[in-house]
């Protein structure tokens, strides 16, 4: 046994010298430390330095009573987990119970038996080192909790970021297109302003330096507009620093449908968005609810294009309706098409990882949106149309 290690503090209280020197005899070879107090004073201060595991306490002491000694310890966060054992010649019911109400966890009545004492110490000593332990252990457990909940976080993150570079990469012909195009102005308009800076002597140069700085002003804007393609993409693809933060979702949609857009021009799509004139902010990763709903979007296209195909219906572009309210507690986001809709057991399989139905598809996205939007504290889910195609949508919690 550990027993001879630990040894547990024992603090016997009694006014009458005379009892305490019998209680220090009946448990002076029980292994215990042993330490000593003649008032309630003396008891708190000698309780609040050596932290015992147990005390034995007299009822009635001159000045402070054994009640309110109890009392303070019961009010004292560093001191009321201490096992309480009240020692009385008091021997009515009256008194044990305003005992226990004060906190005592056990009465022994005066005269007491030795082997009684003995046996009661005992027990409480026992209980108090399964409390311990148990502590312990639940401390271990949630430090646990968090390691794992920590490494689950950095998992998901990895995933996250991987699935984002795996839909850059889908999307590169879209954004090699989409900067391609600033692009080509830009080489224009540097050939019409040399033009301008040209040396012939006829030319009126007055109306030359005016057409100049409208050409220039033009080229700015076609690099600004080239620059935000690029910014957006490497926004999209750097690790994050991940974190909730507050969210404007008017801004986020309106950045995320211009992201997808790039795709949809190639596609010959188109993506709306609506909105209500005010949206509360969110708390919320915003690269993350970026993702989710970038991955509605293009799901949502590709069940577009599915049925445009199967239908032979190409003379109206694919649309995807964007859009968002807010409830008392939530902002939700609802990505609806026209396209080929569900199948009917799609509800088991849909945000299982892997599910796909497309030829090359992973199967990630959907699962990846729940896994996502939980982590928002947000519910992900869909209905089908009652016309055609399927309404995905998801929500967040308002920042109050
Ligand atoms: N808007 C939608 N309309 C119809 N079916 C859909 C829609 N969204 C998802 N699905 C179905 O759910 C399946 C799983 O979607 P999920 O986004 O998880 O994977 P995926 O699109 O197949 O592949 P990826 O991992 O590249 O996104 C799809 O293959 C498709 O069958
Ligand atoms: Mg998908």
């Amino acid at each position: 046994m550990v027993f001879s290690e630990v040894r547990e503090q024992v603090l016997l209280v009694d006014d009458n010298p005379q009892n305490l020197k019998i209680l220090y005899d009946t448990l002076d070879d029980q292994h215990y430390r042993l330490l000593l107090a003649n008032s309630g004073d003396k008891a708190l201060s000698i309780a609040e330095k050596s932290k015992p595991d147990l005390i034995l306490l007299d009822i009635m002491m001159p000045g402070m009573d054994g009640y309110e000694v109890c009392e303070t310890l019961k009010s004292n966060p560093s001191l009321k987990d201490i096992p309480v054992v009240f020692l009385s010649a008091l021997d009515d019911v009256e008194s044990k119970v305003k005992g226990f109400e004060k906190g005592g966890v056990d009465y022994i009545a005066k005269p007491f038996q030795p082997r009684e004492v003995i046996s009661r110490v005992a027990t409480q000593i026992r209980l108090r080192r399964l409390e311990q332990a148990l502590k312990e252990k639940n401390r271990e457990l949630s430090a646990d909790n968090v390691e794992m909940k920590k490494k689950l976080e950095a998992q998901r993150e990895q995933l996250a970021h991987f699935s984002r570079l795996s839909t850059m990469g889908e999307m590169a012909a879209g954004f090699a297109h989409e900067v391609n195009q600033p692009l080509t102005a830009i080489t224009n308009y540097s050939r019409v302003a040399h033009r301008l800076l040209g040396d012939n002597p006829e030319d009126n140069q007055v109306t030359n330096k005016a057409m100049l700085a409208t050409t220039l002003n033009k080229l700015e804007a076609q690099s600004h507009r080239a620059s935000e393609v690029i910014q957006r993409i490497r926004g999209f693809v750097k690790k994050p620093k991940s974190g909730k933060q507050e969210l404007n979702v008017t801004s986020l949609l309106t950045d995320v449908v211009q992201f997808a857009e790039v795709d949809v021009r190639n596609n010959q799509g188109r993506v709306t968005l609506e909105l209500p004139d005010a949206l509360p902010n969110v708390e919320a990763d915003e690269i993350q609810v970026q993702q989710v709903t970038l991955n509605l979007i293009r799901n949502a296209l590709e069940a577009s294009f599915i049925w445009q195909q199967a239908n032979n219906a190409f003379d109206e572009p694919a649309v995807v309706e964007v859009s968002a309210y807010a409830d008392t507690r939530n902002v939700w986001v609802e990505v609806k098409d026209h396209g080929c809709g569900l199948a009917d057991d799609a509800e088991q399989k849909l945000f299982h990882p892997f599910y796909t139905t497309k030829g090359e598809g992973m199967g990630i996205g959907l699962s990846l949106c729940q896994s996502l939007i939980q982590a928002q504290g947000g519910k992900i889910g869909f209905r089908r149309n009652p016309d055609r195609g399927t309404t995905f949508y998801f929500s967040l919690p308002i920042v109050h």
